[in-house]
């Protein structure tokens, strides 16, 4: 039986860009999806047609048991859907947004007043909760969609990028609600830029690149094809460079990789904190100074050199303050 969101081969065209490629889904009910991809590759484009946004040129999908081509309506009706287009009323409060959203869905004015109260604390909007929305900063907006998308709880849901830009407070409170959603039996597909945010959330994940499905499993699995832990090294002056790539090589389990502009080489590895030790005092012995040292867990570009041999391009853009200008492109996209 398929599960709750599930595509077969589906491919969408934007002149000549293939946005979609053949897109295979198959997530089973009650679980999180990670859809791991790095910029253009064809996340929002797989959202967007699976939530009846989007017409694919071929290929079919079924939500919630509901054939999204034949009987979109029906699918949005069991659906929620956040993102990169928001569904705010400017001139409602936050407050009023949202509870105008738990009222679209039938609840209680006062359950929907109760589940208002308790986003917007959650997503540190309460100061602002009596502001008209068109007051809000973009960071501010974002979070409010979020929230918006979480006062009833569908069965099945998608979110796409839902931290890109958002501070680690609020990706955090973010994170804790997604949680709480999947617990009370919510099937989600989610789509991020950052490994360390699916192998949190997801069961499974897809990562795409130029609108194909490059690799499917856990985040363990991943990891392990990736190779584990990373252990980064920045040498204090370029002629240590090749030296210490010769000490790497030694404990690496992969190719080392070397950053000639910024002195830095990394290589996976597995023994951690002991290894790392040990690399220490192999460059000490070498005379190789170093700058900088560190155990890190592997990044969505590593998961790419591996599968790909090419780097992903990423973004990495992050609320500055609280609600930094970063939002604001994020939101126009
Ligand atoms: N409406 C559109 N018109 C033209 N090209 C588009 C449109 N939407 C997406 N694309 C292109 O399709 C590809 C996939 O885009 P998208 O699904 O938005 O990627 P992602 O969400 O992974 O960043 C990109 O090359 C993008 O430029
Ligand atoms: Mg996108």
């Amino acid at each position: 039986m398929p599960g709750a969101i599930y595509a077969e081969g589906l491919v969408k065209t934007f002149g000549d860009v293939r946005a979609l490629d053949g897109v295979d889904l198959d997530v089973p009910e009650g679980t999180v999806l990670g859809l791991l991809g790095p910029n253009g590759a064809g996340k929002t484009t797989t959202v967007r047609v699976l939530t009846t946004l989007l017409q694919p040129d071929s290929g079919s999908a079924v939500v919630a048991g509901i054939d999204v081509l034949k009987h979109p309506n029906e699918v949005r009706r069991s659906i929620g859907l956040s993102g990169q287009f928001a569904a705010v009323d400017e001139y409602l409060t936050g407050r009023e947004n949202l509870q105008m959203v738990g009222q679209l869905y039938q609840m209680s004015a006062r359950d929907a007043k109760a589940r208002a109260a308790e986003l917007l604390e959650r997503f540190n909007l309460a100061d602002a909760a009596d502001r008209p929305a068109k007051t809000y900063s973009g960071g501010m907006r974002r979070r409010l969609d979020l929230a918006a998308a979480l006062v009833v709880s569908p069965p099945v849901m998608f979110m796409d990028e839902p931290t890109t830009g958002l501070d680690p407070r609020n990706r955090q409170a973010l994170w804790e609600v997604i949680e709480e959603l999947v617990d009370g039996g919510t099937t989600l597909l989610l789509t991020t830029q950052y490994l360390e945010e699916a192998d949190r959330l997801a069961h499974d994940i897809c990562v795409v690149d130029h609108g194909r499905v490059i690799a499917r499993g856990t985040a363990d699995q991943l990891k392990a094809q990736t190779g584990g832990e990373r252990v980064e090294v920045v040498v204090h002056v370029s002629e240590q460079i090749a030296p210490a790539r010769e000490v790497l090589a030694g404990f690496g389990k992969g190719e080392v990789a070397v950053a000639d502009h910024t002195r830095k080489l990394t290589v996976p590895v597995t023994g951690g904190a002991k290894l790392l030790a040990e690399v220490i005092r192999e460059l000490d012995a070498r005379g190789v100074e170093i700058d900088d040292i560190g155990l890190r867990r592997p990044t969505l570009d590593d998961v790419f050199i591996s599968l790909t041999g090419h780097a992903a391009e990423t973004e990495t853009e992050t609320e500055t303050g609280a609600d930094g200008a970063a939002q604001q492109k994020e939101a126009v996209k």
